[in-house]
């Protein structure tokens, strides 16, 4: 999904060559999120002059772009803003002129980077070209960075700053954005600003900051009162001239910003779409709430709002970030992905860390706690999400019912919006998101917030949009997860949403010895992952020698066990472009076994539990078709003593039934990495997708 990075230096001399592989650096720090072209926007030589530079492929295609190019790289810029962006594409297909930056015209008076979809883009076109802009793009930002000029041509004689040409620019959008504007005539400025898509700002001072946040500046006088559809429609623009009444916005100092001695403070600001771009540079962040205008001039970083809503915050916190650089690198391994695989261990401890007590089986989540009661008489639990986060949802849809004795839905987020579902101010509605930032899900949100729910965030993405509009939730301490196929979130949210579970039903004495069992459990987790993990070379084996030549595969698994199979299903789909699919073992006769023969591979998930003897039918099944299963079973499971000498086992440890799932994804994600890796396709970056979906 599209990346935005952004570097101002000001009083902090670079290099044009420094600047440049700063913003390069930055982008490749998004990558993990999916793109299909990348581009980025610096001062050239002369005068007003802004140089773009885009291209179709990786940031390395990019770079090598931008080698090619007869700008002077070790011309220094004392003060200087340059924008950068990674293209996943939406409108039109991936071109370099699809490609952003867009720009305002052939000198590049305005030129933006944007995240998101303008719905309105055809009116604002139109407008725009009834007033003679041609446009050179499929892309509906390319309107944004028109709009801009035309703005400010037509209050040309008014000296407007450029966070008043903001506000006249913003009001006319309709839509999603993050979004950087830098101008030939605001040099050395910057707009940042967002709506519905995430935006961060590093801060990277030479001295302390007074004060660690940034007061949010109102307008004097009420607001605007431009309507801005008429503006459009209207098709005339005068509108667009409307003064924005007394707002000096000059005026003012940036408190955390001032410094002592009265001397400018050397800064720089690294603004971004994700913190995993910025982290190398400071852990000092400021994220924009929807609608902040933030702008940055002299080494200050000022945040406008068109008008002051009731209730609102005056001030935006600069946090410092936990995240480590080396948490987000490769390490040893040859992917993100199958690092990811192999952190399990540790990142499931790192979702129960501090809140399990184990020798008292107690369970605390803090982001719980003061609504544990309100969730507990609530009429039912709706469990949003998409993709793999859904997976986790329908893995523990069956101990939240049986511990909280609530109705429980798991509903598509797509889904769930389409069918307008019903939603009570006493349902409780649980938004499950590893990144936090998933337009699907973040829209259900919406749905549900306005319909009085109480909503909860079962998030990995802190400071996310899920995470920050949630009524309350759970961070699960996965850790960032760069590889495109989900694997460390799925266990981390599987466990975060029983220790929910857990926690809703620990005032119900009757089910205490099950609660302690799972408790139990989850003690012993990591260890029996790392078990399952040391099947890793057999598992290669069989994926290399008698998977990969194949063209479907089948997982079977009832109970616990079918979300295992529908995420191994959507693993195996989505980086080895094998065609998969997870079926409820229970439907097997029901036309599934017309495609069972001796050559289509079917995975059964038949560890022990309840339903063992009903899984074991399906096998039998399977196996009088002619069909040559592969048998995921628990270590000295005697029921396939027999089959064992016939068929093929990937033998796991067995643990407590609905946490049984943990350990049974497991060979299913290595599964589809060594498939992946086998055919030689990029397993980081599956063709086609995103890491996070912010557009529906
Ligand atoms: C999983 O491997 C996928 N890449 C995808 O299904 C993902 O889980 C889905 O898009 C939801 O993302 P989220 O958890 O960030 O909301």
């Amino acid at each position: 999904m599209c990346g935005i990075f952004g570097y101002v230096n000001y009083l902090v001399e670079k290099t044009r060559g420094e600047i440049e592989n700063t913003l390069l650096d930055g982008m490749q720090r998004l990558e993990y999120r999916g793109y299909d072209s990348a581009g980025l926007a610096i001062d050239g030589d002369k005068e007003n002059e802004v140089l773009l530079f885009k291209e179709v492929g990786k940031v390395a295609a990019l770079r090598k772009l931008i080698k090619t190019s007869s700008a002077d790289v070790n011309k220094t810029f004392v003060s200087h803003v340059g924008i950068a962006h990674t293209r996943w594409a939406t409108h039109g297909p991936p071109s370099p002129l699809n490609a952003h930056p867009h720009s305002s015209d052939v000198t590049n008076e305005f030129v933006i980077v944007h995240n998101g979809i303008i719905t309105n883009y055809r009116e604002l076109k139109a407008l725009l070209v009834s007033k003679g802009f041609v446009f050179q793009t499929d892309t509906d930002t390319e309107c944004i960075a028109k709009l801009c000029k035309y703005v400010y041509d037509i209050n040309n004689h008014r000296d407007l700053d450029f966070t008043e040409l903001a506000k006249l620019v913003l009001i006319e959008l309709q839509g999603a954005y993050g979004l950087l504007i830098k101008s030939v005539h605001f040099p050395n400025e910057v707009i940042a600003t967002r709506k519905g898509s995430p935006l961060l700002i590093g801060v990277k001072t030479d001295k302390k900051l007074k004060v660690d946040f940034v007061d949010v500046e109102f307008p004097d006088f009420p607001e605007i009162t431009v309507e801005p559809a008429a503006a459009v429609s209207s098709a005339t623009g005068p509108s667009l001239l409307v003064p924005l009444a007394g707002s000096d916005l000059r005026r003012s100092q940036s408190r955390a910003f001032i410094s002592d001695d009265g001397v400018p403070m050397q800064a720089e600001f690294f603004l971004a779409s994700d913190p995993s771009a910025v982290v190398e540079h400071t852990k000092k962040v400021l994220y924009l709430e929807d609608d902040d205008i933030a702008h940055i001039y002299d080494g200050e970083l000022h945040i406008h709002r068109v008008r002051r809503e009731e209730g609102q915050s005056t001030i935006r916190s600069i946090q410092t970030l936990e995240i480590e650089l080396n948490e987000i690198m490769k390490g040893n391994f040859d992917h993100f992905m199958q690092k990811e695989i192999f952190e399990q261990p540790d990142s499931v401890i790192n979702t129960m860390r501090g809140r399990i007590d184990f020798e008292n089986k107690i369970v605390t989540l803090g982001g719980l706690s003061a609504y544990l009661n309100t969730i507990r008489r609530c009429r039912r639990i709706i469990m949003v999400a998409c993709g793999t986060s859904f997976h986790s949802c329908m893995a523990t849809r069956a101990i939240f019912e049986e511990l909280t004795e609530i109705p429980i839905v798991v509903e598509l987020a797509s889904d769930f919006l389409d069918r307008r579902s019903p939603v009570f101010r006493d349902d409780t509605c649980i938004f499950v998101s590893q990144s936090g930032e998933t337009a699907d899900t973040m829209l259900a949100l919406q749905y549900c917030i306005e319909r009085g729910a109480l909503t909860v965030g079962i998030v990995n993405s802190v400071g996310s949009s899920i995470s920050r509009q949630t009524n309350c939730g759970v961070h699960i301490n996965a850790g960032p997860e760069i590889g495109v196929a989900s694997t460390k979130a799925y266990t981390s949210q599987y466990v975060a949403l029983v220790m929910m579970a857990l926690s809703l039903s620990d005032d119900r004495i009757s089910k205490r010895a099950r609660r302690h069992e799972i408790i139990d459990g989850l003690g012993k987790i990591s260890k029996q992952i790392e078990e399952v993990l040391a099947l890793n070379d057999q598992i290669k084996e069989m994926a290399e020698t008698s998977l990969v030549n194949q063209k479907s595969l089948l997982l079977l698994g009832r109970g616990y066990q079918f979300a295992t199979a529908l995420e191994g299903a959507l693993k195996i789909k989505e980086i080895s472009y094998m065609h998969s699919e997870g079926v409820l073992a229970g439907e097997l006769k029901h036309g599934v076994l017309a495609l069972v023969d001796e050559d289509l591979p079917i995975i059964v998930l038949a560890t022990k539990d309840s339903l063992f003897p009903k899984v074991m039918s399906a096998v039998e099944q399977v196996i009088a078709r002619s069909g040559n299963p592969i048998i995921i079973c628990n270590k000295d499971e005697n029921a396939f003593s027999k089959l064992k000498t016939t068929y093929r086992t990937l033998e796991v440890p067995a643990t407590v039934d609905c946490l049984q799932g943990l350990l049974n994804v497991i060979p299913l994600q290595l599964m589809s990495y060594w498939l992946a890796v086998k055919k030689g396709f990029d397993v980081d970056f599956p063709r086609n997708l995103a890491k996070a979906v912010t557009v529906e």
